[in-house]
């Protein structure tokens, strides 16, 4: 599959590795343009790709991976989605790591407010209790795999991350809709940032 990110920073290059190493190719954008990506997709390796964010968001599937403050400019300034799968990978804070505030979001999941800026994707929260270090390292430990969470309201979405989330080796958890879901796993939720592993098959 190819999967397009809008954002190349440390999280989106940590998924890019993710799905790279599963065979999937993965088209990578920011607010600079391509030729700002040139050393970033070649150290990434065969099947990156440094394409303009319209292109990335063409993809069947694609990340959001800017910081907070910028997903309403970044959203407004893509084409009409088209059903494609819109991943949330935000988090609600002001500023940069390390001098995080959060952001007020009122009633809804961060996801739900993503989900009403772009019209016509089918969102799905995932990896938020996986930060960036956990991304880049094995998702196998001691053979347990790391717990990655998804919510979404589109069911097929939610099955289509799961499988991909399924292919890196992660044990993944469904934890319902974008809204129920996203306010467990999103930042100040109690999922949020939880390293968790799970050893063996699931009892069902
Ligand atoms: N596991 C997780 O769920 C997880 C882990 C870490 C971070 N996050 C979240 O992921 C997001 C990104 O974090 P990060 O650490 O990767 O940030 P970062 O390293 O600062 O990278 C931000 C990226 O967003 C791009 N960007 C900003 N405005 C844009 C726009 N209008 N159009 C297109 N691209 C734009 C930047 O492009 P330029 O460089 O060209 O400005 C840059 O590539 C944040 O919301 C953060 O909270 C999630």
């Amino acid at each position: 599959m190819e999967i397009g990110t809008i954002g190349a920073g440390d999280f989106a290059q940590a998924f890019a590795k993710r799905a790279l190493k599963t065979g999937h190719k993965v088209k990578l954008s920011n607010n600079r343009g391509p030729e700002s990506l040139r050393e970033i997709v070649n150290q990434l390796g065969p099947g990156a790709m440094a394409v303009t964010k319209e292109e990335a968001a063409a993809c069947e599937m694609v990340l959001l991976a800017v910081p907070w403050d910028n997903v309403p400019e970044t959203l407004a300034s893509l084409p009409k989605w088209k059903n494609q799968i819109l991943i949330d990978g935000t988090n609600p804070f002001h500023g940069k790591a390390g001098t995080f505030r959060p952001a007020a979001v009122g009633n809804l999941s961060t996801s739900q407010l993503v989900a009403a800026l772009a019209p016509g994707a089918r969102v799905v929260k995932a990896l938020n209790n996986l930060p960036v270090p956990h991304l880049k390292a094995d998702p196998v430990v001691n053979r347990a795999r790391r717990v990655a969470f998804i919510s979404a309201d589109d069911e097929d979405a939610k099955k289509r991350v799961q499988t991909l989330l399924e292919g890196f080796g992660y044990s993944v958890i469904d934890l319902g809709n974008l809204r129920d879901g996203g306010l467990i796993q999103q930042a100040g939720g109690p999922l949020a940032g939880r390293n968790l592993l799970e050893q063996g098959e699931r009892h069902k």
